[in-house]
C-alpha cells in the first residue's frame, strides 16, 4: 500500500482508539490514587516561556540544548513547547501565591510532552506523562511517599518485579566539592572518553556518570561515588529515604551512578524500572540481598527463560518513571525557598508493556439494547428516543447512518444485545415499537411512549 502523502510529524504519533483505552485505564488508576493521597489536579499551558525551561531545567542539559522545540512567537515571544511538567508547575505555584496555601500543596498532572529525540522503541518526540509532585516540604518521607504512589500505580496496572534505582546526588553544599573530584579524576582520562563526555567534562561533568559508552562506563567504575562525600544532612536525608523504604518493602536498588538528566534536582533521585535491566547494570545493593562489596555488581536471578526474555524485553523502553527532590528550583525561578519532590512516567511506555503482556480493558459500558430503524419518519423518532434513553441511563446502540434493516439487526446480532428495537414506517405511523428479544426472537409491540419505561423494567428484572 503506498503511504499517503500527509502523515504525523516525526517521533509523534496519532493516540488511536485501541491506544487510548490504556491511557484511559492509567488515567484511571492515577486518579484513584490522587484522590486517596490527596493530590488536586492541576494542568498548566503546552507553551511556556523558553527561559522557563534554559533556567529550571538547566542551560547544559541535553533536553535544553538539543531537544526543546522553541520559536519565537509573532509577538517577538520566545516560546518552548514545553520539554517536560516540574519546572511549569513551580512557575504556576510561584505565580498563584501557592506559598499562602496550607503547606505541602501536593499536585498531579497527565498531558503531552515534546523533545526533539531520535525516535525509538519507547522515545518520541511527543509522549505523555502523569506526574505527582509535592511542594512545601522537606522531609525525607515525602521522598518515599512519591516512590510509593508511582509503585503503588504500577502494581495496580499488573506490574510486577518492579525495581526503584536509587541515588542521593547531595546538594549545593556538597556537590560542588563532589563536582571538582570528579574533575580531577576525569580531567588526567580525558582522552579515554567519548566526545559526549568529553563536552560534558566542561559543562556538567556528573552526566559522564550515566553515560551509556562502555569505554566511558570502564572509567566510572572507578570514579569517586557522590555517595561517600554527601554532607552530614543529605547523609542523614537519605539514610532516612532508604529506611522509610525498608519499612514499605519497597524493593530498591542503589546506584550510585544515577544522576538525571534535568539540573534542578537534590538529595534524592530515583527511576523505577520495569525489572532488572541491562540499562542499569551497576547496580550494588537490593534491599533483600545481602551487601556485596563496593564495586561488586548485583546480578538479577532469572526464574525461567520467558522471564529473562520478558525482561530483555522490557529493558528496551527504559525507566517508567523518572523523579527526585528539587529543593532550589522555587527560588531559582523567582519565588522563596520550597523544598519539593516529585516524578513522572512514560504514558507510551506503560501502555506498550500493558498491550505486550495482554491486559484486557474491557469496554466501558455494553449496550443492552439497540435502537433498528426504517423510513424517514422512523428514522427522526428514533433520534428521539437515543435522547430519552441517555436520560435514563440505559447504554444503547443503534446505526441512524443506515437503511437496511437487514444490516442493522446484523449489526445488533454482532454487538450481543439483549434487545433490538425496531421502528419501521408502519409503527412509526401507528406510534409504536417493536421489541425483539435477541436470545429467543420473540416479538411484541408496545406504544412508542411506553418503550423507554417498558425496556427499564424488562433490564431490572432479567439482569
Ligand atoms: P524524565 O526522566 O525526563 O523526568 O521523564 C520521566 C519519564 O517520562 C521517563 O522515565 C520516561 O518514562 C518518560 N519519557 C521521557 N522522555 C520520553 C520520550 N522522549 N518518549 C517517551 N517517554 C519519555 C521528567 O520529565 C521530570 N519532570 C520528572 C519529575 C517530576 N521530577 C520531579 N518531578
Amino acid at each position: 500500500m503506498r503511504k499517503p502523502k500527509l502523515q504525523s510529524p516525526t517521533g509523534m504519533h496519532d493516540i488511536l482508539p485501541e491506544d487510548w483505552k490504556y491511557f484511559q485505564k492509567i488515567y484511571n488508576v492515577c486518579e484513584e490514587l490522587a484522590n486517596f493521597y490527596e493530590f488536586a489536579k492541576i494542568e498548566t499551558p503546552i507553551l511556556e516561556d523558553t527561559e522557563l525551561f534554559s533556567r529550571g531545567v538547566g542551560l547544559a542539559t541535553d533536553i535544553v540544548e538539543k531537544q526543546m522545540f522553541s520559536f519565537k512567537s509573532r509577538g517577538g515571544d520566545y516560546l518552548a513547547l514545553r520539554p517536560e511538567g516540574t519546572a511549569p508547575v513551580v512557575r504556576a505555584y510561584i505565580e498563584h501565591g501557592m506559598h499562602n496555601l496550607p503547606q505541602p500543596v501536593k499536585l498531579w498532572y497527565f498531558g503531552p510532552y515534546f523533545r526533539a529525540e531520535k525516535p525509538q522503541l519507547g522515545r518520541y518526540r511527543q509522549f505523555w506523562q502523569f506526574s505527582f509532585e509535592v511542594l512545601g516540604e522537606a522531609g525525607p518521607v515525602i521522598d518515599a511517599q512519591i516512590v510509593q504512589i508511582f509503585y503503588n500505580i504500577l502494581k495496580d496496572l499488573k506490574f510486577k518485579d518492579l525495581v526503584v534505582s536509587v541515588n542521593s546526588i547531595g546538594c549545593s553544599q556538597c556537590r560542588p566539592c563532589f563536582r571538582r573530584l570528579l574533575l580531577s579524576y576525569f580531567r588526567p582520562r580525558e582522552s579515554f572518553l567519548c566526545s559526549d563526555c568529553r563536552r560534558r567534562l566542561r559543562e556538567n561533568p556528573l552526566r559522564i556518570l550515566d553515560c551509556k559508552e562502555e569505554k566511558c562506563q570502564m572509567l566510572v567504575s572507578q570514579a569517586p561515588q557522590m555517595l561517600d562525600h554527601l554532607c552530614e544532612e543529605c547523609h542523614k536525608h537519605f539514610k532516612d529515604v532508604l529506611e522509610f523504604f525498608e519499612e514499605l518493602s519497597l524493593p530498591y536498588s542503589l546506584n550510585p551512578y544515577l544522576v538525571r538528566g534535568l539540573d534542578y534536582y537534590t538529595k534524592t533521585v530515583f527511576e523505577i524500572f520495569p525489572s532488572l535491566t541491562s540499562q542499569e547494570p551497576k547496580i550494588l545493593r537490593s534491599s533483600s540481598d545481602e551487601e556485596p562489596s563496593q564495586g561488586q555488581v548485583f546480578i538479577p536471578k532469572f526464574r525461567n527463560k520467558e522471564d529473562e526474555n520478558n525482561i530483555e524485553e522490557h529493558a528496551k523502553v527504559g525507566a517508567l518513571v523518572g523523579g527526585g527532590r528539587y529543593d532550589n528550583l522555587a527560588k531559582l525561578l523567582g519565588g522563596k525557598p520550597t523544598p519539593a519532590c516529585g516524578a513522572s512516567a512514560g504514558i507510551e511506555r506503560i501502555a506498550l508493556l500493558l498491550k505486550e503482556k495482554g491486559l484486557k480493558i474491557p469496554a466501558a459500558q455494553k449496550p443492552k439494547v439497540f435502537l433498528a430503524q426504517l423510513g424517514e419518519l422512523a428514522k427522526r423518532k428514533t433520534l428521539k428516543l437515543v435522547e430519552e434513553f441517555r436520560e435514563i441511563g440505559i447504554p444503547i446502540s443503534e446505526s441512524l447512518g443506515r437503511d437496511s434493516l437487514k444490516t442493522q439487526l446484523n449489526r445488533a446480532d454482532k454487538i450481543g444485545v439483549k434487545y433490538t428495537l425496531i421502528l419501521g414506517q408502519k409503527e412509526a405511523l401507528e406510534g409504536t415499537i417493536i421489541i425483539k428479544e435477541m436470545a429467543t426472537g420473540k416479538q411484541e409491540t408496545v406504544k412508542l411512549e411506553k418503550v423507554v419505561g417498558e425496556m427499564k423494567r424488562k433490564l431490572k428484572t432479567k439482569n
